[in-house]
Protein backbone atom coordinates (compact mmCIF):
# COMPACT_ATOMS: atom_id res chain seq x y z
CA UNK A 1 0.00 0.00 0.00
CA UNK A 2 1.44 3.56 -0.96
CA UNK A 3 1.42 6.19 1.80
CA UNK A 4 -0.78 8.61 -0.89
CA UNK A 5 -2.61 6.20 -3.39
CA UNK A 6 -4.04 8.36 -5.40
CA UNK A 7 -1.86 11.65 -5.14
CA UNK A 8 1.47 12.67 -5.36
CA UNK A 9 2.62 15.35 -3.42
CA UNK A 10 3.36 18.67 -5.58
CA UNK A 11 4.51 20.86 -2.87
CA UNK A 12 7.92 21.84 -2.49
CA UNK A 13 7.62 21.22 0.99
CA UNK A 14 8.52 17.61 2.15
CA UNK A 15 7.29 15.64 4.57
CA UNK A 16 9.93 14.93 7.43
CA UNK A 17 9.96 11.19 7.90
CA UNK A 18 8.41 9.96 4.20
CA UNK A 19 9.59 6.33 4.28
CA UNK A 20 11.69 5.31 1.31
CA UNK A 21 9.58 3.36 -1.65
CA UNK A 22 8.89 -0.31 -0.75
CA UNK A 23 11.66 -2.99 -2.36
CA UNK A 24 10.07 -5.08 -5.24
CA UNK A 25 11.13 -9.18 -3.78
CA UNK A 26 13.60 -10.82 -5.94
CA UNK A 27 15.15 -14.12 -4.85
CA UNK A 28 18.19 -13.27 -6.49
CA UNK A 29 21.16 -12.37 -4.53
CA UNK A 30 22.05 -9.88 -7.34
CA UNK A 31 18.91 -8.01 -7.00
CA UNK A 32 16.95 -7.15 -10.48
CA UNK A 33 19.72 -6.89 -12.36
CA UNK A 34 19.06 -10.10 -14.92
CA UNK A 35 15.34 -9.13 -15.39
CA UNK A 36 16.81 -5.60 -15.99
CA UNK A 37 19.10 -6.78 -18.70
CA UNK A 38 17.17 -9.36 -20.12
CA UNK A 39 13.66 -8.40 -19.66
CA UNK A 40 12.71 -5.12 -18.78
CA UNK A 41 9.67 -4.81 -19.68
CA UNK A 42 8.56 -7.23 -17.51
CA UNK A 43 10.34 -5.92 -14.64
CA UNK A 44 8.59 -2.80 -15.49
CA UNK A 45 5.27 -4.05 -15.83
CA UNK A 46 5.83 -6.28 -11.78
CA UNK A 47 7.04 -3.23 -10.22
CA UNK A 48 4.32 -1.32 -10.96
CA UNK A 49 1.68 -4.20 -9.95
CA UNK A 50 3.02 -2.96 -6.83
CA UNK A 51 2.30 0.44 -6.15
CA UNK A 52 2.79 3.86 -6.99
CA UNK A 53 6.45 3.79 -6.58
CA UNK A 54 8.71 0.56 -6.15
CA UNK A 55 12.73 0.22 -5.82
CA UNK A 56 13.85 -2.22 -7.78
CA UNK A 57 17.98 -3.33 -7.21
CA UNK A 58 20.36 -3.44 -9.96
CA UNK A 59 24.24 -3.27 -10.58
CA UNK A 60 24.13 -2.62 -6.59
CA UNK A 61 22.45 0.45 -6.78
CA UNK A 62 18.60 1.20 -6.10
CA UNK A 63 16.37 2.68 -8.51
CA UNK A 64 12.76 4.11 -7.91
CA UNK A 65 10.36 3.34 -10.76
CA UNK A 66 7.39 5.50 -10.25
CA UNK A 67 3.98 4.48 -11.45
CA UNK A 68 1.75 7.98 -9.73
CA UNK A 69 0.83 9.87 -13.17
CA UNK A 70 1.44 13.37 -10.61
CA UNK A 71 4.72 11.95 -9.83
CA UNK A 72 5.85 11.81 -13.91
CA UNK A 73 4.30 15.03 -14.55
CA UNK A 74 6.24 16.39 -11.17
CA UNK A 75 9.28 14.78 -12.69
CA UNK A 76 9.36 16.21 -16.11
CA UNK A 77 8.02 19.16 -15.66
CA UNK A 78 6.91 20.93 -12.18
CA UNK A 79 10.23 20.09 -10.56
CA UNK A 80 11.91 19.15 -14.15
CA UNK A 81 15.77 21.42 -13.22
CA UNK A 82 15.75 18.69 -10.17
CA UNK A 83 15.36 16.16 -12.09
CA UNK A 84 18.75 15.50 -14.09
CA UNK A 85 19.94 12.96 -17.12
CA UNK A 86 23.14 11.68 -15.19
CA UNK A 87 22.01 8.01 -14.77
CA UNK A 88 24.19 5.22 -16.12
CA UNK A 89 22.48 4.81 -18.97
CA UNK A 90 22.62 8.76 -20.23
CA UNK A 91 26.16 8.24 -19.61
CA UNK A 92 26.35 5.09 -22.12
CA UNK A 93 24.46 6.97 -24.55
CA UNK A 94 26.95 10.21 -24.02
CA UNK A 95 29.39 7.41 -25.44
CA UNK A 96 28.11 7.23 -28.44
CA UNK A 97 26.26 10.77 -29.05
CA UNK A 98 28.45 13.12 -26.75
CA UNK A 99 26.83 16.28 -26.13
CA UNK A 100 24.04 16.55 -28.42
CA UNK A 101 20.65 17.95 -27.84
CA UNK A 102 19.08 14.54 -26.11
CA UNK A 103 22.23 13.90 -23.62
CA UNK A 104 23.50 17.43 -23.20
CA UNK A 105 22.36 19.89 -20.33
CA UNK A 106 22.66 23.04 -19.28
CA UNK A 107 23.63 25.72 -20.69
CA UNK A 108 24.87 23.83 -23.52
CA UNK A 109 21.43 22.39 -23.80
CA UNK A 110 19.23 25.79 -23.46
CA UNK A 111 21.56 27.22 -26.28
CA UNK A 112 21.34 24.41 -28.96
CA UNK A 113 17.74 23.68 -28.22
CA UNK A 114 17.29 27.58 -28.91
CA UNK A 115 19.04 27.16 -32.27
CA UNK A 116 17.37 24.23 -33.28
CA UNK A 117 13.65 24.98 -32.56
CA UNK A 118 13.15 27.20 -35.99
CA UNK A 119 13.67 24.00 -37.82
CA UNK A 120 10.65 22.30 -36.52
CA UNK A 121 8.22 24.82 -36.15
CA UNK A 122 4.74 23.83 -38.01
CA UNK A 123 5.74 25.93 -40.42
CA UNK A 124 9.05 24.30 -41.97
CA UNK A 125 7.74 21.12 -40.75
CA UNK A 126 4.78 21.24 -43.66
CA UNK A 127 7.79 22.27 -46.16
CA UNK A 128 9.09 18.51 -45.47
CA UNK A 129 6.03 17.05 -46.35
CA UNK A 130 6.80 17.30 -50.04
CA UNK A 131 10.43 14.83 -49.20
CA UNK A 132 8.24 12.75 -47.12
CA UNK A 133 5.88 12.09 -50.12
CA UNK A 134 8.65 11.63 -52.49
CA UNK A 135 10.01 9.07 -50.60
CA UNK A 136 6.76 7.31 -49.31
CA UNK A 137 6.07 6.75 -53.64
CA UNK A 138 9.73 5.53 -54.11
CA UNK A 139 9.39 2.72 -51.34
CA UNK A 140 5.84 2.41 -52.65
CA UNK A 141 7.34 1.24 -55.84
CA UNK A 142 9.58 -1.32 -54.20
CA UNK A 143 6.60 -2.34 -52.33
CA UNK A 144 4.72 -2.88 -56.03
CA UNK A 145 7.33 -5.40 -57.23
CA UNK A 146 7.56 -7.10 -54.05
CA UNK A 147 3.38 -7.24 -54.14
CA UNK A 148 3.84 -9.03 -57.56
CA UNK A 149 6.65 -11.42 -56.48
CA UNK A 150 5.50 -12.25 -52.71
CA UNK A 151 8.72 -11.96 -51.66
CA UNK A 152 9.05 -11.01 -47.82
CA UNK A 153 9.80 -7.60 -46.94
CA UNK A 154 11.86 -7.01 -43.89
CA UNK A 155 9.57 -3.92 -42.51
CA UNK A 156 11.60 -2.79 -39.35
CA UNK A 157 14.13 -2.05 -42.21
CA UNK A 158 12.01 -1.12 -44.98
CA UNK A 159 10.59 1.67 -42.52
CA UNK A 160 14.55 2.49 -41.19
CA UNK A 161 15.48 3.39 -44.83
CA UNK A 162 12.49 5.52 -45.31
CA UNK A 163 12.88 7.53 -42.26
CA UNK A 164 16.59 7.67 -42.50
CA UNK A 165 16.50 9.23 -46.08
CA UNK A 166 13.61 11.47 -44.69
CA UNK A 167 15.75 12.92 -42.11
CA UNK A 168 18.80 12.92 -44.22
CA UNK A 169 16.72 15.36 -46.91
CA UNK A 170 14.98 17.24 -44.19
CA UNK A 171 17.59 18.08 -41.62
CA UNK A 172 20.55 18.15 -43.40
CA UNK A 173 19.64 18.61 -47.41
CA UNK A 174 21.57 15.50 -48.29
CA UNK A 175 20.82 12.10 -49.87
CA UNK A 176 22.51 9.57 -47.34
CA UNK A 177 20.28 6.70 -49.00
CA UNK A 178 23.09 4.84 -50.16
CA UNK A 179 24.63 4.81 -46.71
CA UNK A 180 21.63 3.59 -45.29
CA UNK A 181 22.78 -0.36 -44.96
CA UNK A 182 25.97 0.56 -43.70
CA UNK A 183 23.93 3.05 -41.02
CA UNK A 184 21.58 0.56 -39.98
CA UNK A 185 24.08 -2.63 -39.74
CA UNK A 186 26.05 0.30 -37.48
CA UNK A 187 22.84 0.67 -35.31
CA UNK A 188 21.88 -3.09 -34.81
CA UNK A 189 25.60 -3.87 -33.91
CA UNK A 190 25.92 -0.71 -31.16
CA UNK A 191 22.17 -0.68 -29.81
CA UNK A 192 22.48 -4.87 -29.40
CA UNK A 193 24.83 -4.16 -26.51
CA UNK A 194 23.01 -1.29 -24.70
CA UNK A 195 21.18 -2.81 -21.81
CA UNK A 196 24.45 -4.80 -20.80
CA UNK A 197 26.79 -1.97 -20.82
CA UNK A 198 24.16 -0.51 -18.67
CA UNK A 199 24.21 -2.84 -15.94
CA UNK A 200 27.92 -3.41 -16.53
CA UNK A 201 29.92 -0.77 -17.76
CA UNK A 202 33.27 -2.58 -17.51
CA UNK A 203 32.24 -4.15 -20.43
CA UNK A 204 33.42 -1.28 -22.37
CA UNK A 205 36.95 -1.86 -21.74
CA UNK A 206 36.75 -5.31 -22.64
CA UNK A 207 37.16 -7.26 -25.95
CA UNK A 208 34.16 -9.09 -25.78
CA UNK A 209 31.94 -9.51 -28.62
CA UNK A 210 29.57 -6.90 -28.08
CA UNK A 211 32.16 -4.46 -27.52
CA UNK A 212 34.02 -5.22 -30.41
CA UNK A 213 30.78 -4.91 -32.47
CA UNK A 214 29.92 -1.42 -30.06
CA UNK A 215 33.33 -0.38 -31.64
CA UNK A 216 32.55 -1.07 -35.30
CA UNK A 217 29.18 0.36 -35.00
CA UNK A 218 30.19 3.37 -33.57
CA UNK A 219 33.29 3.89 -35.84
CA UNK A 220 30.97 3.84 -38.95
CA UNK A 221 28.46 6.01 -37.69
CA UNK A 222 31.14 8.45 -36.87
CA UNK A 223 32.85 8.08 -40.41
CA UNK A 224 29.66 8.66 -42.03
CA UNK A 225 28.27 12.17 -39.96
CA UNK A 226 31.92 13.15 -40.25
CA UNK A 227 31.52 12.78 -43.79
CA UNK A 228 28.04 14.99 -43.74
CA UNK A 229 29.84 17.86 -42.52
CA UNK A 230 32.77 17.76 -44.68
CA UNK A 231 30.41 18.03 -47.99
CA UNK A 232 28.71 20.64 -46.33
CA UNK A 233 31.61 22.48 -45.54
CA UNK A 234 32.00 21.99 -49.01
CA UNK A 235 28.97 24.27 -50.14
CA UNK A 236 28.34 26.76 -47.29
CA UNK A 237 26.20 28.15 -49.19
CA UNK A 238 23.17 26.05 -48.37
CA UNK A 239 22.17 27.29 -44.88
CA UNK A 240 18.36 26.83 -44.98
CA UNK A 241 17.93 23.58 -42.87
CA UNK A 242 19.01 22.48 -39.39
CA UNK A 243 22.63 21.51 -40.11
CA UNK A 244 22.85 25.28 -41.88
CA UNK A 245 21.78 26.67 -38.69
CA UNK A 246 24.05 24.75 -36.54
CA UNK A 247 27.21 25.75 -38.71
CA UNK A 248 26.14 29.19 -38.30
CA UNK A 249 25.27 29.62 -34.78
CA UNK A 250 28.02 31.96 -33.32
CA UNK A 251 28.27 32.48 -29.02
CA UNK A 252 28.91 35.63 -27.47
CA UNK A 253 32.51 35.41 -28.58
CA UNK A 254 31.97 35.35 -31.98
CA UNK A 255 33.24 31.47 -32.29
CA UNK A 256 30.63 28.72 -34.42
CA UNK A 257 30.75 24.91 -33.14
CA UNK A 258 33.39 22.97 -33.29
CA UNK A 259 33.31 19.85 -35.88
CA UNK A 260 32.96 17.88 -32.40
CA UNK A 261 29.66 19.62 -31.36
CA UNK A 262 28.80 19.37 -35.15
CA UNK A 263 28.91 15.79 -34.83
CA UNK A 264 27.00 14.93 -31.70
CA UNK A 265 24.28 17.17 -33.09
CA UNK A 266 24.05 15.64 -36.23
CA UNK A 267 24.64 12.15 -34.50
CA UNK A 268 21.73 12.75 -32.52
CA UNK A 269 19.21 14.23 -34.99
CA UNK A 270 20.12 11.04 -37.07
CA UNK A 271 19.55 8.63 -34.69
CA UNK A 272 16.41 10.19 -32.58
CA UNK A 273 15.49 11.51 -35.73
CA UNK A 274 14.60 7.98 -38.05
CA UNK A 275 14.77 5.24 -35.72
CA UNK A 276 12.31 5.75 -33.12
CA UNK A 277 9.80 6.90 -36.19
CA UNK A 278 10.93 3.67 -38.13
CA UNK A 279 9.79 1.56 -34.88
CA UNK A 280 6.54 3.38 -34.33
CA UNK A 281 5.44 2.26 -38.21
CA UNK A 282 6.80 -0.94 -37.96
CA UNK A 283 4.53 -1.67 -34.96
CA UNK A 284 1.35 0.27 -36.45
CA UNK A 285 2.01 -1.99 -39.81
CA UNK A 286 2.17 -5.18 -37.68
CA UNK A 287 -0.86 -4.27 -35.00
CA UNK A 288 -2.91 -3.61 -38.26
CA UNK A 289 -2.01 -6.84 -39.36
CA UNK A 290 -2.88 -8.63 -36.33
CA UNK A 291 -6.28 -6.42 -35.84
CA UNK A 292 -8.16 -6.67 -38.80
CA UNK A 293 -11.06 -5.26 -37.36
CA UNK A 294 -9.03 -1.89 -36.38
CA UNK A 295 -7.70 -1.85 -39.97
CA UNK A 296 -10.89 -1.98 -41.68
CA UNK A 297 -12.30 2.12 -40.37
CA UNK A 298 -8.30 2.96 -41.77
CA UNK A 299 -9.20 1.54 -45.36
CA UNK A 300 -12.39 2.88 -45.17
CA UNK A 301 -10.67 6.47 -44.58
CA UNK A 302 -8.02 6.52 -46.86
CA UNK A 303 -10.30 5.73 -49.75
CA UNK A 304 -12.87 8.38 -49.22
CA UNK A 305 -9.89 11.32 -48.27
CA UNK A 306 -7.71 10.41 -51.26
CA UNK A 307 -10.28 9.13 -53.56
CA UNK A 308 -8.68 8.59 -56.85
CA UNK A 309 -5.82 11.05 -56.42
CA UNK A 310 -2.77 11.09 -53.86
CA UNK A 311 -1.27 12.45 -50.76
CA UNK A 312 -1.92 16.13 -50.18
CA UNK A 313 -1.90 18.66 -47.48
CA UNK A 314 -5.04 19.95 -47.72
CA UNK A 315 -5.69 15.85 -46.52
CA UNK A 316 -3.68 15.86 -43.98
CA UNK A 317 -6.07 17.13 -41.29
CA UNK A 318 -8.79 14.92 -42.74
CA UNK A 319 -7.11 11.80 -41.47
CA UNK A 320 -8.21 11.68 -38.36
CA UNK A 321 -8.44 7.64 -37.77
CA UNK A 322 -5.17 7.59 -39.04
CA UNK A 323 -3.57 9.84 -36.23
CA UNK A 324 -5.34 7.76 -33.49
CA UNK A 325 -4.11 4.12 -34.95
CA UNK A 326 -0.49 5.90 -34.75
CA UNK A 327 -1.64 7.08 -30.90
CA UNK A 328 -2.62 3.47 -30.15
CA UNK A 329 0.37 1.96 -32.05
CA UNK A 330 2.73 4.23 -29.57
CA UNK A 331 1.08 3.38 -26.67
CA UNK A 332 0.96 -0.32 -26.51
CA UNK A 333 4.62 -0.53 -28.33
CA UNK A 334 5.90 3.06 -27.43
CA UNK A 335 9.44 3.72 -29.33
CA UNK A 336 11.16 5.46 -26.06
CA UNK A 337 9.88 2.58 -23.41
CA UNK A 338 11.38 4.43 -20.59
CA UNK A 339 13.16 7.81 -19.28
CA UNK A 340 15.61 8.10 -16.50
CA UNK A 341 16.63 10.75 -14.19
CA UNK A 342 18.42 11.15 -11.04
CA UNK A 343 17.63 13.48 -8.40
CA UNK A 344 19.44 16.86 -7.36
CA UNK A 345 17.97 17.67 -4.00
CA UNK A 346 15.60 15.21 -2.01
CA UNK A 347 12.70 15.03 -3.01
CA UNK A 348 9.00 13.24 -2.17
CA UNK A 349 7.04 11.47 -4.95
CA UNK A 350 3.62 9.83 -3.95
CA UNK A 351 4.12 10.22 -0.58
CA UNK A 352 8.00 8.53 -0.28
CA UNK A 353 11.26 10.10 0.24
CA UNK A 354 13.43 10.09 -2.85
CA UNK A 355 17.14 11.04 -1.58
CA UNK A 356 19.74 13.32 -3.76
CA UNK A 357 20.92 10.96 -5.88
CA UNK A 358 18.60 8.72 -6.11
CA UNK A 359 17.74 7.13 -9.89
CA UNK A 360 13.81 7.68 -11.15
CA UNK A 361 12.74 5.54 -13.97
CA UNK A 362 9.46 6.57 -15.88
CA UNK A 363 8.38 3.45 -18.07
CA UNK A 364 6.26 4.58 -21.03
CA UNK A 365 5.75 0.70 -21.23
CA UNK A 366 4.29 0.36 -18.32
CA UNK A 367 2.37 3.36 -18.07
CA UNK A 368 0.22 3.18 -21.37
CA UNK A 369 -0.82 -0.39 -19.91
CA UNK A 370 -1.43 0.31 -16.78
CA UNK A 371 -4.99 -1.38 -15.69
CA UNK A 372 -5.93 1.53 -13.13
CA UNK A 373 -5.89 3.89 -16.17
CA UNK A 374 -7.08 2.14 -19.55
CA UNK A 375 -9.82 -0.26 -19.87
CA UNK A 376 -8.85 -3.15 -21.59
CA UNK A 377 -5.26 -2.00 -21.56
CA UNK A 378 -3.77 -4.98 -23.61
CA UNK A 379 -6.16 -4.53 -26.75
CA UNK A 380 -5.20 -2.59 -29.55
CA UNK A 381 -8.08 -0.58 -30.11
CA UNK A 382 -7.88 3.43 -31.74
CA UNK A 383 -11.38 4.56 -30.60
CA UNK A 384 -10.09 5.10 -27.75
CA UNK A 385 -8.16 8.37 -29.10
CA UNK A 386 -11.41 9.24 -30.60
CA UNK A 387 -11.61 12.88 -29.94
CA UNK A 388 -13.47 13.92 -26.39
CA UNK A 389 -12.90 13.31 -22.97
CA UNK A 390 -10.94 10.13 -22.32
CA UNK A 391 -11.99 8.34 -19.04
CA UNK A 392 -10.39 5.56 -16.53
CA UNK A 393 -12.08 2.55 -15.87
CA UNK A 394 -12.97 4.09 -12.96
CA UNK A 395 -14.82 6.58 -14.77
CA UNK A 396 -12.58 9.89 -14.20
CA UNK A 397 -10.64 11.68 -16.77
CA UNK A 398 -7.71 9.96 -17.95
CA UNK A 399 -4.59 12.07 -15.70
CA UNK A 400 -1.64 13.74 -17.51
CA UNK A 401 1.43 11.75 -17.11
CA UNK A 402 -0.09 8.24 -18.31
CA UNK A 403 0.58 8.48 -22.18
CA UNK A 404 3.87 10.50 -22.92
CA UNK A 405 5.29 8.55 -26.10
CA UNK A 406 7.24 11.97 -26.55
CA UNK A 407 7.66 12.58 -22.87
CA UNK A 408 6.48 16.18 -21.43
CA UNK A 409 7.82 19.23 -20.03
CA UNK A 410 11.28 21.14 -21.30
CA UNK A 411 12.93 18.45 -22.24
CA UNK A 412 10.23 17.00 -24.62
CA UNK A 413 10.85 14.97 -28.21
CA UNK A 414 11.68 18.70 -30.12
CA UNK A 415 10.42 16.52 -33.45
CA UNK A 416 6.87 15.12 -32.18
CA UNK A 417 4.96 17.38 -34.50
CA UNK A 418 7.53 16.04 -37.25
CA UNK A 419 7.05 12.55 -36.17
CA UNK A 420 3.63 13.11 -36.63
CA UNK A 421 3.54 14.31 -39.92
CA UNK A 422 5.48 11.70 -41.42
CA UNK A 423 3.86 8.75 -39.85
CA UNK A 424 0.75 10.16 -40.58
CA UNK A 425 1.58 10.68 -44.56
CA UNK A 426 3.59 7.31 -44.80
CA UNK A 427 0.99 5.24 -43.04
CA UNK A 428 -1.89 6.50 -44.71
CA UNK A 429 0.04 6.93 -48.20
CA UNK A 430 1.05 2.64 -48.26
CA UNK A 431 -2.44 1.24 -46.69
CA UNK A 432 -4.12 3.43 -49.67
CA UNK A 433 -2.66 0.96 -52.11
CA UNK A 434 -1.71 -2.00 -50.05
CA UNK A 435 -2.45 -4.33 -47.37
CA UNK A 436 0.87 -5.73 -45.39
CA UNK A 437 0.11 -8.90 -43.46
CA UNK A 438 2.73 -10.25 -40.55
CA UNK A 439 4.08 -13.78 -42.20
CA UNK A 440 1.74 -16.26 -40.38
CA UNK A 441 3.36 -18.00 -37.55
CA UNK A 442 5.76 -15.25 -36.68
CA UNK A 443 5.71 -14.30 -33.33
CA UNK A 444 6.74 -10.25 -32.96
CA UNK A 445 8.78 -9.88 -29.58
CA UNK A 446 9.16 -6.64 -28.48
CA UNK A 447 12.79 -6.25 -28.24
CA UNK A 448 14.38 -2.96 -25.78
CA UNK A 449 17.15 -1.51 -26.32
CA UNK A 450 17.64 2.35 -26.57
CA UNK A 451 13.92 2.26 -28.24
CA UNK A 452 11.78 -0.80 -28.71
CA UNK A 453 12.18 -2.68 -31.71
CA UNK A 454 10.23 -5.77 -33.50
CA UNK A 455 12.46 -8.58 -32.64
CA UNK A 456 13.27 -10.23 -36.24
CA UNK A 457 12.33 -7.00 -37.95
CA UNK A 458 8.44 -8.38 -38.85
CA UNK A 459 8.38 -9.64 -41.87
CA UNK A 460 5.55 -9.10 -43.86
CA UNK A 461 4.05 -9.55 -46.95
CA UNK A 462 2.53 -7.09 -49.29
CA UNK A 463 -0.80 -7.23 -51.33
CA UNK A 464 -2.09 -4.62 -53.80
CA UNK A 465 -5.47 -3.36 -52.15
CA UNK A 466 -7.02 -2.06 -55.79
C1 LIG B 1 7.67 8.46 -32.97
C2 LIG B 1 8.79 9.14 -32.98
C3 LIG B 1 9.47 9.70 -31.77
C4 LIG B 1 9.34 9.38 -30.44
C5 LIG B 1 8.42 8.34 -29.82
C6 LIG B 1 10.25 10.22 -29.71
C7 LIG B 1 10.38 10.23 -28.32
C8 LIG B 1 11.21 11.07 -27.61
C9 LIG B 1 11.29 11.13 -26.17
C10 LIG B 1 10.50 10.27 -25.19
C11 LIG B 1 12.21 12.08 -25.85
C12 LIG B 1 12.64 12.48 -24.44
C13 LIG B 1 13.80 11.64 -23.96
C14 LIG B 1 14.25 12.03 -22.56
O1 LIG B 1 14.22 13.22 -22.24
O2 LIG B 1 14.65 11.15 -21.78
C15 LIG B 1 12.70 12.63 -27.09
C16 LIG B 1 13.65 13.61 -27.17
C17 LIG B 1 14.19 14.05 -28.37
N1 LIG B 1 13.78 13.71 -29.64
FE1 LIG B 1 12.30 12.47 -30.12
N2 LIG B 1 10.92 11.02 -30.59
C18 LIG B 1 10.48 10.75 -31.85
C19 LIG B 1 10.86 11.36 -33.03
C20 LIG B 1 11.84 12.33 -33.13
C21 LIG B 1 12.23 12.99 -34.35
C22 LIG B 1 11.57 12.79 -35.72
C23 LIG B 1 13.27 13.83 -34.05
C24 LIG B 1 14.07 14.76 -34.91
C25 LIG B 1 13.87 14.94 -36.18
C26 LIG B 1 13.52 13.68 -32.62
C27 LIG B 1 14.52 14.33 -31.91
C28 LIG B 1 14.59 14.35 -30.53
C29 LIG B 1 15.57 15.17 -29.81
C30 LIG B 1 16.66 16.03 -30.43
C31 LIG B 1 15.31 14.99 -28.44
C32 LIG B 1 15.99 15.66 -27.28
C33 LIG B 1 15.22 16.95 -27.00
C34 LIG B 1 15.77 17.76 -25.83
O3 LIG B 1 16.08 17.20 -24.79
O4 LIG B 1 15.80 18.98 -26.01
N3 LIG B 1 12.63 12.77 -32.10
N4 LIG B 1 12.08 12.01 -28.15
Amino acid sequence: MTPSATTASTSTALTPLAPLPPVLPSWNPLGHLFNFRDDPLALFERGRDMGDAVRMRVAGRYLTAVYHPDAIHRVLVERQPNYVKQTRGYQQLRKLLGNGLLTAEGDLWKRNRRIAQPAFQHRRIAGFAEVMIRATNDLATQWEAAARTGETIDLAESMNRLTLRIAGETLFSLDISGESDSVGGALSDMLGGFLPSVTNPLLAYLPVPSTLRYRRGKATLDKVVHGIIARRRQEPENQDDLLGMFMAARDEEGHGMSDEQLRDEVLTMLLAGHETTANALAWTFAHLSQNPEAAAPLYEEVDRVFGNGTFTLEAYPQLTYADQVIKESMRLSPPAWVESRMAVEDDELCGYRIPAGSFVFMSQYAMHRHPKYWVNPTTFDPSRFAPGVHLCPDGAPRPKGVYFPFSDGQRKCIGEHFANMEARIVLTMLTRRFRATVVPGTVLRQEPSVTLRPGGGGPVRVARRN
